[in-house]
């Protein structure tokens, strides 16, 4: 199963899942390319790290969009490598149709939060601010809604009430390390099933 991996920082996600596929533990996927909008990005260092191609591509002059001229590029370049799966990881800009139809049903974004609580930004310091008491982790498929397709699996994580944001981000970001690549490796040996 070739994958893509799209980041927009530091990359902590990609890298486990890089190490997981050295390791011999993404079962039958192969990371064939890392893209980033972000030039400067731990993401790219990640992906040179372990032999891959880093590919940067301008997004373009909006915050959270890529326009329209680079979205053409950047599925141009994504298909060169012929992804059967593209995974978001950490990926801050959300995806147009064109993108979307380009690698329909095939595109995978994890959040910080269990959804369909807490979607958009900052779903782990949104969680801390509600004062909730379980959050967790989420992958899912990628549709026209944000943050809104369909769950792929969870990952629970208990707030304790000494627990200061930090200390919940550092937990949600170990969790989010042992769900992301499971779920790649689930997919790729057909244990997880693809949208039709
Ligand atoms: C992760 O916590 C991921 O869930 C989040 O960005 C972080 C990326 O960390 N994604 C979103 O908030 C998407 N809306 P990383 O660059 O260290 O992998």
């Amino acid at each position: 199963m070739n994958v893509v991996l799209l980041g927009s920082g530091t990359g902590s996600n990609a890298e486990t899942i890089l190490r997981a596929e050295k390791n011999g533990d993404l079962g039958d996927a192969s990371i064939k390319a890392v893209f980033s909008d972000n030039e400067n990005a731990g993401i790219m260092d990640h992906a040179s790290h372990y032999g891959k191609p880093a590919r940067f591509l301008s997004a373009g002059p909006f915050k959270t969009k890529l326009d329209g001229e680079s979205e053409t590029a950047w599925i141009k370049e994504i298909e060169f490598y012929e992804p059967q799966l593209v995974v978001l990881a950490g990926f801050m800009r959300v995806l147009k149709p064109p993108f979307l139809q380009a690698f329909q049903k095939r595109i995978i974004n994890l959040h910080p939060s269990l959804l369909p609580s807490f979607p958009g930004l900052n779903g782990i310091r949104q969680a801390f601010d509600y004062g909730v008491k379980v959050t967790g982790c989420t992958v899912h498929w990628v549709n026209e809604i944000v943050d809104g397709g369909a769950v792929i699996d969870q990952a629970a994580v208990r707030v304790q009430n000494d627990d200061n944001l930090q200390a919940l981000e550092a937990k949600v970001h170990e969790a989010e390390h042992r769900l992301l690549p499971e779920v790649v490796r689930r997919l790729s040996i057909g244990e997880i099933p693809f949208p039709r």
